[in-house]
């Protein structure tokens, strides 16, 4: 019997809030997993406002859209990046992209569906607020990293995408990430709000990955496009990314076989 090789974890990220830090984080996740011996790829499905290639300091010649249109494979569209790392991008400016349809949805999951069996990692950079897309792939068995600020609309917002997603898939495998925090007190403070309302009405609670918090060396990060991790890896942002990488997600199979394609789950959850 031939042994199939397990297929990648997946992994969304997503927020309630906008400017919470997704596509930081996201950038800088993908930098270090690709740098711990990881096969990694960023998917930006922030479609039609992507950004994660300028952080990356990449051009894309192709995108999601293209990917959906059937212009190019998914496999023209990927971008080599630093650490290895692989992009495939999400289009800026055009309408189309930045509301899919369930039909748009289906084709290009059917395409990213064959990316699961040639790299260890998928990471999912989602807009912000519970889309289509990342609410069928939380249905389909994708983990989910919430990232949140610590002032009470973005703790508000992101406990809301949490419920959802509780909702969509009850065992989903969510962990929380409070970004931008003024100090590690007032983060563990947003995380203490979070934790409590969670388990009081939903009966649990996602993991705390990490508190990150606001630091100068970021914002430099972002304007040489440049990821904090490689740019000041020793800052204090950097650090606390590195600790968010450990999380058991990016390091074990989502569903104790790492046999099933969560891209063909979340088809089905669109139907
Ligand atoms: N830990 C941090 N410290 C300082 N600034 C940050 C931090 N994380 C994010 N930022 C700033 O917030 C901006 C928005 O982050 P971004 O990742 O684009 O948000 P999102 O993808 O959630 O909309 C970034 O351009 C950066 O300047
Ligand atoms: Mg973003």
């Amino acid at each position: 019997m031939a042994t199939l090789s397990p297929l990648a974890r997946i992994v969304s990220i997503a927020s309630g809030k906008g400017g919470t830090g997704k596509s930081v984080l996201s950038t800088n996740l993908a930098c270090q997993l690709a740098r711990a011996g990881q096969r990694v790829v960023l998917i930006d499905c922030d479609t039609g406002w992507a950004n994660d290639h300028l952080l990356l300091g990449l051009q894309p010649s192709y995108d999601l859209g293209h990917v959906s249109s059937g212009e190019a494979t998914v496999l023209q569209a990927l971008v080599p990046g630093p650490e290895g790392l692989r992009l495939l991008s999400g289009g800026v400016g055009r309408a189309r992209d930045a509301d899919p349809t369930w039909r748009d949805l289906d084709r290009l999951f059917r395409s990213l569906a064959q990316l699961e069996s040639s790299f260890d990692i998928v990471l999912i950079d989602h807009g912000a607020g519970l889309g289509l897309a990342a609410q069928a792939l939380i249905a389909g068995g994708s983990a989910l990293l919430i990232v949140t600020g610590t002032e009470v609309t973005a703790l508000s917002d992101g406990y809301a995408a949490y419920k959802r997603a509780v909702g969509l898939a009850p065992g989903v495998r969510a962990g929380l990430v409070v970004n931008k925090a003024a100090s590690i007190p007032a983060g563990r403070e947003a995380w203490e709000r979070f934790s409590f309302v969670s388990q009081r009405f939903l009966e649990r609670k996602p993991d705390l990955l990490a508190i990150v918090p606001e630091d100068r060396a970021v914002v430099d990060s972002v304007e040489r496009r440049v990821p904090v991790v490689l740019s000041a890896p020793t800052s204090a942002a950097a650090r606390a990314i590195a600790e968010v990488a450990v999380w058991s997600a990016f390091h074990a199979p989502a569903d104790g076989g790492g046999s099933r394609s969560i891209f063909e789950q979340a088809r089905r959850a669109l139907r």
